[in-house]
């Protein structure tokens, strides 16, 4: 299946970062957003990766100039009728995410593969609020999306092999190294990341380590290239949060549970880097 026309709902940090990869492999890339502002936000950031790669000189400047001419924002989902493949990257709450794609399923092609970027929720849930369940496959990109090479390919329940194959394709040549996998609790990797960052969380409390010092261990004592409360900052507090609930909800393991601290932070609006404070202060 050729992908000429890529669709991309949700210009967030990640969504941000699948079109900034899409536009770079080449395909025309219709973003969505909920405000013309957020969408504009995302174009100044795919723009400001790009000109870091013109600086660093991995990219010439007329290359960047024609992948962001590949980028279109437009004001509302009709607009991406004629996409063959549309990666959904909306805020993680089933509702919502159902509701686009049912939305999704009445306006692209029959033919056109639709893709969630959920980290946590049943793909096979999102699926079925549409009427081409066959169609629909999970595709799971990791934060900072441009920079780590890993996306799940999620299988979902009644996802076909036509459509599961197009999006690990499309995956590889968006750059990344793609793995097959089926439509679990957290698929592979969240499964074993999520109660992981968990126990680190609880291990600021019982071992009454800093968070720095927390840090400094896993990166010095496991080879982490982060440490893990700089990770929960980058990856955002509340996201993490949701996604544990959404895995605690699946599993019933207590491990899965957000830690209080957590989800303390979260209520108080310290969300990490996006707020410009969680464990650390970002001061911007
Ligand atoms: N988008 C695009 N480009 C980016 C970027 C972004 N968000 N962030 C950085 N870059 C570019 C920048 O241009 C940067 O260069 P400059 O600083 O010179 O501008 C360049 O990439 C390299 O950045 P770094 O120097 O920060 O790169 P690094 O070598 O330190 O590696 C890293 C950064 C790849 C993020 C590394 O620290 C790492 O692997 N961290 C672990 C991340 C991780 O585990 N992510 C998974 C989170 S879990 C998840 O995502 C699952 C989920 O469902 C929530």
């Amino acid at each position: 299946m050729e992908v000429r026309k890529v669709g991309v709902v949700g210009l967030g940090a990640m969504g941000a970062g699948i079109a900034q990869l899409c536009v770079e492999a080449g395909a025309e890339t219709v973003g969505l957003e909920v405000s013309s502002e957020l969408a504009e936000q995302a174009r100044d950031r795919i723009a400001h990766f790009l000109t870091r790669k013109v600086e660093k000189g991995t990219l010439a400047e007329s290359e960047r100039d024609a992948a962001l001419a590949r980028l279109t924002l437009v004001g509302g989902p009709e607009e991406l009728g004629d996409s063959d493949f549309v990666i959904e990257a909306i805020v993680e709450e089933l509702e919502p995410k159902r509701e686009l794609f049912a939305e999704l399923d009445r306006i692209t092609r029959p033919e056109a593969v639709l893709a969630t970027n959920t980290s946590a929720l049943s793909v096979t849930e999102i699926a079925a609020a549409t009427e081409r369940p066959e169609r629909v496959v999970g595709m799971h990109f990791f934060n900072p999306a441009p920079l780590m090479p890993l996306v799940e390919i999620v299988r979902a329940e009644l996802t076909g092999d036509d459509a599961f194959e197009a999006a690990y394709a499309f995956g590889e040549r968006l750059g990344k190294t793609p793995i097959r996998c089926h439509d679990t609790p957290g698929f592979v990797v969240n499964r074993v990341l999520i109660p992981l960052l968990n126990d680190c969380i609880r291990v600021l409390d019982e071992a009454r380590v800093t968070p720095e010092d927390l840090d400094t261990g896993l990166r010095n004592g496991a080879g982490w290239p982060m440490g893990p409360c700089t990770l929960v900052d980058l990856v955002g507090i509340d996201v993490h949060v949701h996604a544990s609930e959404a895995l605690y909800e699946k599993t019933r393991e207590p491990r899965m549970a957000p830690p209080p601290r957590l989800v303390a932070m979260c209520n108080a609006g310290l969300l990490g880097r996006k707020s410009g404070r969680g464990f650390y202060d970002y001061g911007d």
